[in-house]
């Protein structure tokens, strides 16, 4: 399994205030497939998914992602986990409004040195023609 998330436990707030918000998650997703994380609001969707993508530092449990464990990494690690193995959109998808298209997916050229193969990617993810308009010019999906 690639992805697999075993007994994940994540409380916010200490003391009295302290809220218990995984509660013991189990997940196995196998590489190459897709999966859906439905639930109420605020059940805690988002929070599973900053575990995963190295956000947030869980208190029980363990996350492992092609056979590593997230456990026990330090902030450089993690760093390099969200880096170099994981991608994440969010929300409120947090591109930079003073890019265009094409210069917001190059700002990952510099972060990495894998290459990157800009015109395949831009057919891939269906944004071929508006790689010139600003993140304010277009739909959030
Ligand atoms: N950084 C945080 N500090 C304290 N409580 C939080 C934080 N993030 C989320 N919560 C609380 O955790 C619960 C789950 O939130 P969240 O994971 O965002 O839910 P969902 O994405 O399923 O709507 C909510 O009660 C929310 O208020
Ligand atoms: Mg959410």
């Amino acid at each position: 399994m690639y992805l697999q998330v075993t007994n994940l436990k994540k409380s916010y707030g200490t003391g009295e205030g302290r809220q218990e918000i995984l509660k013991g998650v189990n997940l196995a997703i196998e590489k190459g497939s897709t999966a859906s994380i439905v639930g109420s609001s605020g059940c805690g969707k988002s929070t599973l998914l900053n575990c995963i993508g190295g956000l947030e530092v869980i208190d029980d449990g363990d996350i492992q992602v092609g056979g590593k464990s997230l456990k026990g990494l330090g902030k450089r690690e993690l760093g390099a986990y969200r880096r170099d193995s994981i991608g994440y959109i969010f929300q409120f998808f947090n591109l930079l409004p003073d890019l265009n298209v094409r210069d917001n997916i190059r700002v990952a050229e510099r972060l990495t040195d894998k290459p990157m193969e800009y015109g395949a990617l831009l057919d891939q993810l269906g944004l071929a023609g508006i790689e010139r308009k600003y993140p304010n010019q277009l739909s959030g999906g």
